[in-house]
């Protein structure tokens, strides 16, 4: 009996990564991204990995697209919502533009995935809905406010949704990943500590996963330096928070 497993995000860095190491392990993937081009050529490389090409902020388009599915595949045992973006506001002029993108894929678009998606998982004996958040909104970190907020929404929405779905067949996972050298960080211009490679990323999202944690965060070198500055005495850690500002 196949198993099959949805990957949002899959035309380039974690996405890509996690379709590729699910589908050499037997999977049936399905790689949902824009990139048409990319998502054909993984298909090439990989023939169980089958490109659903989508825009996930156009509801009505992932809405039918979710219908011919259902058609196609009998449940889904695994969804990775992994598809997001992150650009860097200036506080002095806050750009409207970036907010309303950031918030329509990292969070909106995550919500009516759960919405569309949650019928095909709940066909599955042992559903997994796993959602990528980032451990960025557990710090504020400098020109962060759009990304930042966009993840604080989420791992609450992700966290609040397991108490909701207890009942349910459906297993809520929570993944919270430190810097993971993708083309998302590749045009960051700042030193990022504990920088991880993109299979190593994806093989401990792949290990979490397949000891049904109910949060997956790493590295721990870079969790344990969160803990320990949120720690501090609120003024300081501000000052700290301050203090990493680019020149
Ligand atoms: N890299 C890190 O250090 C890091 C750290 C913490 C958390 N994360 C999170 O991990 C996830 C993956 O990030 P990544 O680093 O692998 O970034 P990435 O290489 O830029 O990949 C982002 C993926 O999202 C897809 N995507 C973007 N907009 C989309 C849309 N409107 N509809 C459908 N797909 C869309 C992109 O494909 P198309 O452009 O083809 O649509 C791409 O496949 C993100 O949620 C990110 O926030 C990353």
């Amino acid at each position: 009996m196949p198993r099959y497993c949805l990957i949002t995000g899959a035309s380039s860095g974690l996405g890509r990564e996690l379709a590729i190491q699910y589908a050499d392990a037997g999977w049936q993937v399905i790689a949902v991204a824009r990139s048409v081009n990319a998502l054909n050529e993984l298909h090439q490389k990989h023939k169980s990995i089958h490109a659903l090409p989508l825009d996930l902020t156009d509801t009505q388009l992932f809405s039918a697209a979710v219908d011919q599915l259902s058609q196609q595949i009998p449940a889904l045992d695994l969804v990775i919502l992994n598809a997001g973006s992150c650009d860097y506001v200036d506080a002095t002029n806050l750009p409207l533009d970036i907010f309303d993108r950031t918030l329509a894929l990292n969070f909106q678009a995550q919500v009516a995935a759960v919405k569309l998606l949650l019928p095909l998982l709940q066909q599955s004996t042992e559903g997994t809905l796993a959602v990528v958040s980032s451990l960025a909104h557990l710090f504020p970190f400098t020109k962060a406010e759009a990304y930042g907020a966009s993840k604080a929404a989420l791992s609450y929405f992700a966290d609040s949704l397991r108490v909701d779905l207890t009942d349910s067949a459906v297993r809520v996972c929570l993944i919270e990943p430190g810097f993971v050298d993708t083309p998302l960080t590749q045009k960051n211009d700042f030193k990022m500590p504990f920088l991880l490679q993109v299979s190593d990323a994806a093989g401990r999202i792949r290990k979490g996963l397949d000891a049904q944690q109910l949060r997956i965060r790493f590295p721990k070198r870079l969790v344990f330096s969160l803990h320990l500055l949120n720690l501090l005495p609120y003024s300081l850690r501000c000052k700290v928070a301050a203090g990493m500002r680019q020149p």
